[in-house]
């Protein structure tokens, strides 16, 4: 017999259906609790709230536990390719060698962006900002193929928007990015692989070819795994939201990257960089800004330390830090900011007021620090995430259709006036 749990309201007893997942996860069924009671649960920032069932990525907060399909993230970015994370997010398992170059090829295929999108790049002011322009670039791409609205579409059709759009991402955010330094835009180029190919558009020039290094290209590749899935995060759950609702996929995933824009999701990145400046303009010191981040009444807190769900360390943040090390020393990297982080990393890790939250740097933290020693523009990182979770947002919207999951609408408790009449005002 499948397990219950007793709610009394009143002197009314309900039994509520247990749900329990493949790693012993256990939630309350309450889809009936509305029409049984009279009653919804409140949840503001939904922290206690599974919003689905899922089989895509598994993470454990207190054990610092994050899987893709059952894999280890850490033997993931040690050994796999990119792409082959895309497609077992995507499809569910990993590729055979068939499976895979046919993928890399489809992929290879799709690179190129339509002309007359740059006619809208061009029109962007020189100091947009590049996860703008992405996103409305990505809901721009639906309107290329009219095809992918279709509420019916095949699996056919699913893939070959899910190939578009992992071709096509890089060139967009390479092309951002020339746009907004007045560059030409460089087009792709087969010869060269997923991340190779990212990195030559940003930055090779009509006049020369970019020497790829493996240390960068390494480097990237792990980024992009890491930030690949990572289950029902703030742009997940907006990407499934939008997409509940039969809107397009491109549409679904331009809102999934306006949701990762925000400073306390995606953004923080570019905000740990920008935070790190600044302390070091001001001089330096960094007890101020230690106690900023503690004062109830300052809106300041440590960019790039906190998680959600991360309460102990982020299993990212672990690979990534090395990984930091790693192309700092490769690339003889000598940069004062990053003597900062340094710094910061120590204080507030043996800071009782970081300590007792269980308030430790995660991925942004590091993930900024790399970018910035590969030579990618402090604008840009954000866009850097967006690339590496767009198979996880992929997987999500995928996963949600095939369940044929119904419109998500939360419901609310309203506190606002009750009935009121209209009153005149004196118009004239
Ligand atoms: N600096 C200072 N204090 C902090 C910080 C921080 N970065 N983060 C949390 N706190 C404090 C809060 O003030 C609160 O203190 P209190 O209990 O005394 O009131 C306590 O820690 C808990 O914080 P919450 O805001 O309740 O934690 P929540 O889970 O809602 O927020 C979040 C998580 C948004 C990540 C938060 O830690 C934060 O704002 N961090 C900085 C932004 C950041 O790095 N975001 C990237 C997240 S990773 C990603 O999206 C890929």
């Amino acid at each position: 017999m499948s397990k219950t749990v007793q709610l009394i309201i009143d002197e009314n007893t309900y039994d509520l259906p247990v749900v329990e997942g493949s790693e012993n996860e256990k939630a309350i069924d309450i889809s009936k609790l509305r029409a049984q009671t009279g009653y919804v649960t409140l949840d503001t920032g939904y922290k206690n709230t599974g919003a689905t069932t899922s089989g895509i990525t598994f993470l454990d907060g207190e054990k610092g536990i994050l899987r893709y399909r059952g894999y280890p993230i850490e033997q993931l970015a040690e050994k796999a390719d990119f792409l082959e994370v895309c497609f077992l997010l995507i499809y569910g398992e990993l590729p055979s060698k068939t499976e895979f170059d046919l993928f890399k090829d489809n992929i290879t295929k799709h690179t190129l962006v339509h002309e007359d999108m740059r006619t809208f790049l061009e029109a962007y002011p020189t100091k947009a900002h590049p996860m703008g322009i992405l996103s409305a670039s990505l809901c721009t791409l639906s309107t290329f193929y009219p095809e992918s609205h279709d509420a019916n579409r095949s699996k056919e059709a699913v893939d070959l928007t899910i190939f578009r759009l992992l071709a096509k991402l890089p060139t967009l955010a390479a092309w951002a990015y020339q746009n907004a330094v007045g560059h030409p835009v460089m087009y792709p180029k087969n010869k060269y692989n997923y991340c190779e190919n990212f990195l030559q558009m940003m930055f090779a020039m009509p006049a020369f070819e970019y020497e790829t290094d493996p240390v960068i290209v390494n480097a990237l590749n792990k980024l992009l795994i890491l930030h690949a899935d990572h289950e029902q995060n703030c742009s997940a759950s907006t990407v499934r939201i939008v997409g509940s609702s039969q809107a397009n996929l491109y549409a679904s995933i331009s809102a999934g990257v306006s949701a990762l824009w925000g400073p306390l999701h995606g953004g923080a990145n570019q905000a740990v960089i920008e935070m790190l400046e600044t302390i070091m303009n001001d001089g330096g010191g960094l007890k101020r800004w230690i106690d900023k981040a503690k004062d109830k009444n300052d809106s300041f807190r440590l960019m790039g330390f906190g998680h959600r769900v991360y309460k102990n360390f982020d299993p990212r943040a672990k690979i990534i830090k090395k990984a930091a090390d790693d192309v700092l020393e490769k690339l003889g990297i000598v940069d004062p900011v990053l003597d900062i982080a340094k710094e910061l990393e120590e204080v507030a890790l043996n800071d009782d007021y970081f300590k007792s939250r269980g308030l430790y740097p995660n991925v942004d933290f590091y993930s900024g620090i790399i970018y910035r020693a590969l030579g990618i523009p402090t604008e840009m990182f954000t866009v850097m995430f967006a690339m590496g979770r767009l198979p996880g947002w992929i997987a999500q919207w995928k996963e949600m259709m095939e369940d044929n999951q119904p419109i998500g609408r939360p419901r609310q408790i309203y506190t606002g006036h009750n009935e009121r009449d209209y009153q005149n005002i004196d118009k004239r």
